[in-house]
């Protein structure tokens, strides 16, 4: 009898603990005799026709490692692509591809398809399924932790300890040159990254993109704080809080489905707060630092939860589901579910309102 096929891919930001999942799925599908193909550069790898089998020994020895071995791409989107050589042709417009990804997984004779991938790439799972009939499962990713439907991403808590360990160092530089020292954490939309870790390396001012913060109230609390004789702050701030109601952008990009690239925000509070207070003030934005490098113990082990769980729903035909960690626990949730809004921080968080107790400003 023929072996069944399944496809595979890491889509979007690459994220600690990809490669942990891809082990984990391919290893348990493999044993129970399944074929494995695995495509390149997330739904890219589909369109252009760039794929490879994972055998065991192609997953062998990647579990401590960062990123993904199969690579993986924000401008990914076969439905509204342009192809590289007409990317600088004027007036281009975004075509749809996506037949070419049902030729050839029909052609591959896959059963179906795993997308590793936040909301962006959970959403085109969606379109296929929807739209073009393909089979897929869900495996959440993100290190922003914003997709609904499960407690956890894997990739959080590696990038959380790395925010952490930054703050730590700033510390010491901020308590030597009586500084304010402003630091830049991701967290496009949602800012759990720079609510755990501003919480964990004892941020003094922490600005998430869930709360509108004034200037005058940063400043006016770093004054006070500064009377009663504390000659350095720390201010983490998200990448996404917003400056007199607007992101900062660094930039925007042709091809992707997220074409907003957020980053500078910390360098504009640094300047605003010295020009105002005369406390001297540097930035520092961490910025890729926080995605990179080898996964957490914890992330290797719920990345290999989450991927077990989703060779298991492929055994199952759960087709549609992705999965999740609720309460504690592995499970299975629609995909729908995940992808119906981003998972932000609640202004009443139990660590918002500890932070505040503690006397912590969200310059609101
Ligand atoms: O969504 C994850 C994330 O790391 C965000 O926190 C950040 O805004 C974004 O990706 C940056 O993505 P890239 O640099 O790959 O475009």
């Amino acid at each position: 009898m023929a072996k069944k096929r399944i496809g595979i891919l890491t889509a979007g930001g690459d994220c600690p603990g990809l490669n942990a999942v891809l082990r984990a799925i391919g290893k348990t599908l493999i044993n129970k005799g399944y074929q494995i193909i695995g495509f390149n550069d997330g739904f890219l790898g589909i369109l252009q026709r760039r794929y490879r089998y994972l055998d065991n020994m192609a997953l062998s020895g990647i579990l401590t490692y960062g990123g993904t071995i199969l690579g993986t791409s924000n401008k990914d989107n076969p439905f509204e692509w342009i192809p590289p050589y007409k990317l600088e042709e004027e007036g281009v417009k975004a075509e749809d591809y996506s037949d070419r990804c049902v030729e050839l997984i029909e052609e591959l004779n896959l059963e179906g398809l795993v997308v590793i991938g936040g909301d962006g790439s959970q959403t085109m799972a969606l379109r296929f399924m929807r739209e073009k009939g393909i089979k897929c499962i869900g495996v959440p990713k993100t290190i922003d932790n914003d997709l609904n439907a499960t407690e956890f991403t894997f990739g959080f808590d590696t990038a959380v300890e790395r925010a952490t360990t930054a703050l730590d160092c700033l510390h010491s530089t901020a308590m030597s040159h009586h500084r304010a020292m402003c630091v830049e954490i991701m967290g496009r939309y949602a800012g759990w990254l720079p609510l755990h870790s501003g919480v964990a390396g004892g941020g003094d001012v922490i600005l998430l993109p869930e709360i509108t913060f004034s200037m005058d109230k940063v400043c006016k609390y770093l004054q006070e704080r500064r009377s009663e004789g504390k000659r350095f702050s720390i201010v983490v701030v998200s990448e996404g809080a917003k400056l007199d109601g607007e992101f900062v952008i660094e930039r925007t990009v042709k091809n992707s489905h997220d074409p907003i690239r957020l980053g500078g925000i910390s360098e504009k509070v640094a300047a605003e707060i010295e020009a105002r207070t005369g406390i001297e003030s540097r930035a520092t934005i961490l910025g890729h630092l926080q995605r990179g490098g080898s996964p957490s113990s914890r992330d290797r082990v719920l990345a290999s939860q989450f991927g077990y769980k989703a060779a298991q729903l492929v055994m199952d035909g759960a087709w549609g589901m992705m999965s999740a960690l609720q309460h504690g626990k592995m499970t299975a949730v629609k995909i729908e579910e995940a992808v119906s809004s981003l998972k932000l921080v609640p202004l009443d968080h139990p660590l918002i309102q500890f932070a505040r107790d503690i006397g912590t400003c969200f310059g609101d």
